[in-house]
């Protein structure tokens, strides 16, 4: 039994095809039922109907939190959602949400935590900010999904070496390698909990 996995994101989806990769994999322990964006113009929602899983646009600026956190809560109801994985989805998760899946959400950011992280740390300014600290390593760090960014309990991290003359467009591309080795493997790892501690068995699955 595979544990059914929703992906959000705003951008061009490059960790969702690492998961979407690895799930078409023998032996991958969840599969993608569901990807969610907030912008409809986002890569991911290509890569979702080139991977033929269902997608759906969930606008969240000028919209009420309320009718946000419906909207969310009902697409993954729909898809009978057991884990959430957040890749590159830029909103703060509504509180309903993050508390029907607490545990059970998941984001993966582009460095160490909590030193380069929270609310407006993505993008090049990740990548800027390790750079000027001068640290010596770098590397994708996943964690649990909470009320606030990058603030939940951190599950895994592989480190990467910064390297002289980086931009932060160079270790960006160095970590995100990274990044696609790492998050299907804590997600499977996530998985094949979900699935042992199964209580239903949804006749769909
Ligand atoms: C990744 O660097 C991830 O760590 C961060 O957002 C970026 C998403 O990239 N949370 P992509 O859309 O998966 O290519």
């Amino acid at each position: 039994m595979s544990a059914r996995l929703a992906v959000f994101a705003s951008g061009g989806g490059t960790n969702l095809q690492a998961l979407l990769d690895h799930a078409a994999t023998p032996g991958a322990r969840y599969r993608v039922v569901l990807v969610v964006s907030d912008r409809p113009g986002a890569g991911a929602l290509r890569r979702a109907v080139a991977a033929a899983v269902p997608s759906v646009v969930v606008p969240v600026a000028g919209r009420p939190a309320a009718e946000v956190e419906g909207d969310l809560l009902a697409a993954l109801s729909a898809h009978d959602v057991d884990l959430v994985a957040l890749a590159g989805y830029l909103r703060l998760v509504p509180e309903g949400v993050v508390r029907r899946y607490r545990g059970r959400m998941v984001n993966i950011h582009p460095a160490p935590l909590p030193r380069f992280g929270g609310e407006g740390m993505y993008g090049e300014r990740v990548h800027r900010a390790v750079l000027e600290a001068g640290v010596p390593e770098s590397g994708p760090t996943v964690h649990l999904v909470d009320e606030a960014y990058d603030r939940g309990e951190v599950l895994a991290h592989e480190a990467v070496p910064v390297l002289a003359g980086d931009t932060p467009a160079s270790l960006a591309a160095r970590v995100l390698e990274a990044e696609h080795a790492l998050y299907p493997r804590v997600l499977d790892g996530l998985a094949a909990r979900a699935t042992a501690g199964a209580t239903h068995q949804p006749t769909n699955r």
